[in-house]
């Protein structure tokens, strides 16, 4: 068994781990209760396929711009990451009188809509007449004017939710914006004249209808040739039980410096480890970069388990979590005859945060984003 550490912490969004159980500035303080009832929501989303993937570099190349030093940087004076990759987790949210499908995005946290279809103003909405303008990691945009109104996500309805009604927006393709849930840090710089903009899990728990700004998220993991499933439910404001079973295993979260830390994304598709331990990995498994594709491949499905250890917790995947289902072969665009690994080489720490577990992680496991712990866990799916 190949085996990864990823120190005491992981982080999540943008948010690196710290080896060490650290809070971060602004990103730490405990709150207690809410003013109503507190109440957990679950909402389905699904996953949208844009029907193939043009390019496996591309996907490759979009997923790791997310977190490119250049981008990290850029976050310190608030832009926020976000993509659009082939495959989106997508929730279908009310803005005013509309529903748009918006990509969840736990890596990045301004809400806007537009990208499809435009945002009309109904007697709800209040033009703030300010500007908003994000420039993702993967080079995509958005910006125009920053609205509030009423907003309503499985069946929760918030008042008064800021989001950007987008005038301009490229690099998005069949989702209508995206639906914030990292952490208010990385709002900042995205409106014109205030330093950051409550989220929408911010407004859930200021207007009292969660009582804990946690985010618990479920995907069934994919199977055969379906790769677009009604698959995942978002729980607001706590965790499912029904969808995982023993006990959470968590790990701190900062949102300090992001080298040697790992990243927890539901924005990124593939799973992404240092350089070395994809080294060992294609070494201890037998198996070479398949330098078309750019993905591990093997010419026999892999005999054993991938490992990530996290807060001292070994979460593994067996070889067919870890590769692409031979049935969705013609949607990736891969030739038969291979298999090809879902664990990726995610470079070296000098290019910015190389150890990212996304959707191919994220839908083996029971994932928790906690906000007002500022930790991150994970279960053994249900
Ligand atoms: C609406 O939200 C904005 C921040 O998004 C805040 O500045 C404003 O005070 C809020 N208005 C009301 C009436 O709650």
């Amino acid at each position: 068994m190949v085996r990864l550490t990823c120190g005491s912490a992981l982080l999540f969004l943008v948010c690196v781990v710290s080896a060490r159980p650290q809070c971060a500035k602004g990103f730490c303080m405990v709150t207690e209760g809410g003013t109503s009832t507190p109440a957990v929501h679950s909402v389905p989303f699904y996953k949208k396929f844009s029907g193939k993937v043009k390019s496996i570099k591309t996907l490759l190349a979009r997923d790791l711009a997310r977190y490119k030093v250049d981008t990290v940087a850029a976050r310190a004076v608030g832009e926020a990451p976000g993509t659009n990759n082939d495959f989106s987790y997508v929730a279908a949210t009310k803005v005013g009188t509309q529903t748009f499908e918006l990509l969840v995005d736990t890596g990045s946290s301004l809400t806007w809509v537009g990208a499809e279809t435009r945002y009309t103003p109904g007697s709800t909405a209040v033009n703030t007449g300010k500007r908003f303008s994000v420039i993702y990691g993967d080079e995509s945009t958005a910006s125009g004017t920053e609205y509030t109104d009423t907003v309503v996500i499985g069946g929760l309805t918030i008042r008064n939710q800021s989001f950007g009604d987008a005038t301009r927006s490229s690099g998005f393709n069949g989702v209508d914006g995206i639906i914030g849930f990292g952490p208010v840090d990385l709002t900042q710089g995205t409106v014109s004249g205030v330093t950051t903009v409550p989220t929408v899990m911010n407004n859930l728990f200021s207007q009292g209808t969660i009582s804990t700004q946690v985010l618990g998220i479920s995907f069934a993991p994919e199977s055969g040739s379906d790769n677009d499933d009604t698959n995942g439910e978002l729980t607001l404001g706590g965790t499912d039980p029904t969808k995982y079973s023993g006990s959470i295993t968590w790990a701190p979260t900062t949102t300090a410096s992001p080298y040697n830390r790992a990243v927890v994304d539901t924005g990124t598709t593939l799973i992404y480890i240092p350089t070395a331990a994809y080294n060992s990995f294609l070494t201890a498994s037998g198996g070479h970069t398949d330098h078309a594709a750019g993905l591990a491949s093997w010419t026999a499905l892999p005999t054993h388990n991938f490992a990530f250890t996290i807060g001292g917790v070994s979460f593994s995947l067996t070889p067919s979590q870890f590769t692409v289902p031979t049935a969705q072969y013609a949607d990736w665009g891969l030739p038969s005859g291979k298999f090809y690994g879902l664990i990726a080489n995610g470079g070296t720490v000098a290019a910015g945060v190389n150890f990212i577990l996304g959707q191919k992680f994220l839908e083996n496991y029971y994932s928790v984003f906690d906000t007002t712990d500022s930790r991150v866990g994970f279960a053994t799916g249900a």
